[in-house]
């Protein structure tokens, strides 16, 4: 039998963004091929871990009530996924909408994972094994593991972090309708699209890099909005912002980026996208440079 974690532990599961999200393919089990650059954000959940002797599970936090707090919980389907790990109480923060395209789930699941090495040295966070047993109960836990931008391909387990990107101030938001990843793949009428030009060099600017991220695409956005009409009404308003340089949709949807010059303008345009859309989920942000409050903190 195992024993419980030796400390509380706290991890940070940081929304994951699409900048682009290109659908390349699909394979013979009929998973896509990805070409995607993404990044991660400074808002997310927080989990928990406490020393216990059975696993246990809460949810807490203004998007509880949308998540299971039993063993259909993605964070104890990926703990049970780990040999021998050690009994935690979980308690999840849950601060990000779910089905929502920004990886919560997914990001709850690596936290747990994150949490239960950091609470017990022995077990490595880079076994393949592991990882792939992790693919397979979310294809973006792998990318939500390192928690750095990065190019992503594959079904989403090839990772190349992209170094020194630039930080970009952006806001999030969420029209509050949940949508199925499974639907929009399915509603999708091109899968062999063509991949992502290579990013710009490190040294870019942020002014380049948002003329490159212009030219590039979200390929599933299309079939998403044909479900979810919402879409293109956030689109529409971050579009419509004065300061906004560029809106996208992330990942299968709903909720889309758009990016702002300074962290000012994008507090701003929030105050005001929130003023006019009081219903909506939206917040400010700024996306690439999570890797360290990514990292478990011990208390
Ligand atoms: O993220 P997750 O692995 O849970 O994906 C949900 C579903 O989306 C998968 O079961 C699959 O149908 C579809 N999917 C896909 N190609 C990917 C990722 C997900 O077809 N690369």
């Amino acid at each position: 039998m195992s024993m419980p974690v030796p400390q509380v532990v706290e991890v940070f599961a940081p929304a994951k963004i699409n900048l682009t999200l290109h659908v390349t393919g699909q394979r013979p089990d009929g998973y896509h091929l990805l070409d995607s650059l993404v990044a991660f954000a400074d808002v997310g959940d927080v989990l928990r871990l406490e020393p216990a002797d059975v696993w246990q599970m809460k949810t807490v936090g203004p998007e509880a009530e949308a998540v299971p707090d039993g063993a259909e919980n993605l964070v104890l389907k990926a703990a049970a996924l780990l040999d021998g790990a050690p009994k935690a109480a979980f308690t999840l923060t849950k601060n990000l909408p779910v089905a929502s395209g920004i990886g919560g789930g997914s990001a709850d699941a690596a936290a747990a994972f994150r949490g239960l090495c950091a609470a017990t040295p022995h077990h490595d966070p880079n076994n393949i094994d592991t990882q792939r047993r992790l693919l397979s109960l979310g294809a973006d836990i792998p990318m939500c593991l390192h928690c750095v931008t990065a190019r992503i391909t594959g079904i989403g387990e090839e990772i190349t972090p992209v170094a020194q990107f630039p930080a970009l101030h952006a806001v999030l938001i969420n029209p509050r309708v949940a949508v199925s990843t499974p639907a929009v793949f399915k509603a999708m009428k091109q899968r062999n699209n063509p991949p992502m030009p290579d990013i710009p060099p490190e040294s870019c600017d942020v002014k380049d890099l948002v003329e490159w991220l212009r030219a590039q695409r979200n390929d599933m956005q299309e079939a998403a909005t044909t479900l979810e009409p919402a879409i293109a009404t956030v689109q529409a308003a971050l579009e419509g912002h004065r300061a906004c340089q560029l809106a996208r949709m992330s990942g299968s949807g709903a909720t889309c980026f758009g990016l702002f010059h300074t962290a000012q303008a994008a507090q701003q345009a929030a105050r005001d996208l929130s003023r006019d859309y009081p219903q909506w989920w939206i917040r400010p942000t700024q996306l690439g440079s999570q890797a360290e409050r990514a990292v478990p903190r011990l208390s």
